[in-house]
């Protein structure tokens, strides 16, 4: 995973063409024009439906004054259809007609502010969408009656969930699990899992990070059930962490959604064990699982924190093949929709589950720092986030530099400086890039993905677990005058060859322990890629994890365009991605920063 994708800067990625913002099956929007009301509004409901239920998530968005207090209400097509449970309003039902009032908590809506609440719900013969919404009795179509009969369902296009689907709590009062608090990480004791922690253990000195709350993958169909006869998993699977979690009393875990269909498109050390088209079994035995797992009520007060598919949707702007180096697999992925439909699509099944934070991964500033690259990545994040019956409502922030070794701050190299009038922008090692840190571009990707159309809430997590970068050899202060290379190859922190290394690097060390809300913008520095999991192996290691062998990882690669014809920088005798690679954690221990006491 988290193979650099360079992306010359003076080289304009082309805009995305096929990915638009899709209303999908079963997603209604229905812009209000109410005129001469104050009251406008924005409703989009969407089910997931099986056999006799459904699941129902509707957002209300308030594009009129200011509401304090609001009722919506709708009207079901079939005689048949039923609210039995709802959650973040007090819902009833007489005949087809369908209320649902505020709760105390989210009575007031800001104008451009959103409501997200949701029914189980049943029906037989068909489950027709309501076709029309009223606010406070003025209606979201602009007062207009269908005047065609109501669309009828359709059919689903996964086959129903082989387990009950997520049950939720009493329609009176707030899920307790929810409403979502901002920030899940403020006075939150994270999860600690107990595979990881006895792995670190294993190594000397290890003891002193191995109650750090880690990211648990599920990186393969199998690891749900935990499986121990792949190199890069453990026998727990989903719900032994969950019920450990409840065990330890944890307030949070943080689980990695890493399975695409034609995963890690543009290198090899993380293919998957899903093709280009088996879009359909991502989403019927993997995502539909993981989501009835997660939406069992006996988690519903576990804040469950989702990192959703590291690497995969920034590769459809920078590495499809009309880049230099692009690979056909980001082709075909963007082709068929796969990553754009995937990412949505899971967003939709875990942001109906009340205690679920959906934060999409956005690469990392060595990625996106270029103009060419940012705004074009945040468009298809948001396309993403509206695809296969999303809405940006199902994203609570975003994650950069997952598994990945920049530095959080260059004190001594930042991108304002210059030298002798010259900025230090067109160092080799900046190379244009309009940010030379990872705090930086995260809070300013943050407001690129609120004009983007992102909730102005959202919140950006750091991958903090490997870009420390202490050690003896951490510069003091800024390089010499010289010039700009001398400059800033002298006072940066980052010690790597080249920013497109990514694989193991030599040299790097454990970041900022993970902490809640430790700059604006930023809702916590976590640890994700667990210290001392290999990035990939640096050679050829037969594997029956999907995993092929990236040259990245070889310490004799003498490297490609991507990384500027660089040594690849990576430590050797690494096993396959995933695999536990103790001599890594040696070197993180050795060189973290801040230092471990
Ligand atoms: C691997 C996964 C692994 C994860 C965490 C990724 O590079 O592909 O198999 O679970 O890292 O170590």
């Amino acid at each position: 995973m988290n193979v650099w994708r360079r992306l010359s800067g003076r080289r304009r990625a082309v805009a995305l063409a096929g990915a638009s913002a899709l209303v999908a099956g079963g997603l209604v929007t229905l812009p209000v024009t109410a005129a001469h009301a104050a009251t406008q509004c924005d409703v989009a409901y969407t089910t997931n439906d099986w056999q006799g239920g459904f699941t129902a998530n509707i957002t209300i968005r308030n594009i009129g004054d200011p509401l304090n207090g609001w009722t919506l209400g709708f009207t079901f097509p079939d005689a048949n259809q039923r609210v039995q449970q709802g959650w973040s309003a007090r819902w009833s039902q007489s005949g087809r007609n369908v209320t649902a009032q505020n709760e105390a908590y989210n009575g007031n809506l800001a104008t451009g502010g959103t409501a997200s609440i949701g029914f189980n719900g049943s029906w037989s013969g068909s489950n027709p969408r309501p076709t029309s919404f009223t606010v406070n009795g003025v209606a979201c179509n602009g007062g207009t009656t269908p005047t065609t009969p109501p669309p009828t369902t359709t059919p689903p296009t996964t086959p129903p969930p082989t387990t009950p689907p997520p049950t939720t709590p009493p329609p009176t009062t707030p899920p307790p699990g929810g409403p979502r608090v901002d920030n899940p990480y403020v006075n939150a004791r994270g999860y600690v899992n107990p595979e990881w922690k006895a792995k670190a253990e294993s190594v000397a000195g290890g003891n002193r990070i191995s109650n750090t709350p880690t990211g648990v993958w599920l990186d393969r169909i199998a690891a749900i059930e935990g499986t121990d006869n792949s190199q890069s998993n453990g026998p727990m699977g989903l719900r032994d962490h969950l019920d450990e979690a409840l065990r330890q009393n944890a307030q949070y875990i943080q689980v990695v959604i890493y399975n695409l269909p034609g995963r890690d498109c543009a290198a090899l050390a993380s293919n998957g064990e899903l093709q280009a088209h088996e879009l359909p079994r991502y989403k019927a035995q993997y995502i539909d699982p993981i989501a009835a797992i997660m939406g069992d009520t006996k988690y519903r007060n576990l804040r469950i924190i989702t990192v959703i598919e590291i690497d995969s949707l920034p590769n459809l702007v920078t590495n499809t093949t009309n880049n230099p180096g692009g690979t056909a697999m980001c082709d075909t992925v963007k082709a068929n929709g796969a990553y754009v439909e995937g990412v949505g699509y899971a967003l939709a099944k875990l942001g109906a589950i009340p205690n679920v934070y959906n934060y999409i991964d956005a690469g990392h500033h060595g990625w996106l720092g270029w103009d060419s690259n940012f705004v074009p990545t945040a468009q298809i994040l948001r396309d993403a986030a509206r695809a296969s019956g999303s809405t940006t409502a199902n994203v609570h922030g975003f994650i950069v530099n997952t598994a990945n070794y920049s530095a959080l701050r260059e004190p001594y190299a930042r991108v304002t400086d210059s030298v002798n009038g010259q900025t230090v922008r067109q160092s080799k090692w900046i190379d244009w890039n309009q940010y030379n840190d990872e705090l930086s571009f995260a809070q300013a990707f943050r407001q690129e993905l609120v004009r983007q159309g992102f909730d102005s809430g959202i919140g950006m997590l750091i991958d903090t677990s490997r870009n420390g970068w202490g050690g003896a050899n951490r510069p003091t202060g800024a390089g010499p005058t010289t010039s700009v290379d001398a400059y800033v190859d002298g006072g940066r922190v980052d010690r790597r060859i080249h920013k497109g290394n990514w694989c193991n690097q030599a040299g790097a060390g454990l970041g900022e322990r993970p902490r809640a809300a430790p700059e604006p913008g930023i809702d916590a520095y976590v640890w994700i890629k667990p210290p001392g999991e290999s990035d990939g192996s640096s050679r050829e290691i037969p594997n029956n994890d999907g995993k092929g062998f990236d040259r990245m990882c070889d310490p004799t690669y003498t490297g490609n365009e991507r990384n500027g014809n660089n040594r690849s920088g990576a430590l050797p005798d690494a096993p396959i991605s995933g695999a536990w690679f103790p001599a890594q954690l040696s070197e993180l221990m050795r060189n973290a920063y801040p230092p471990l006491s």
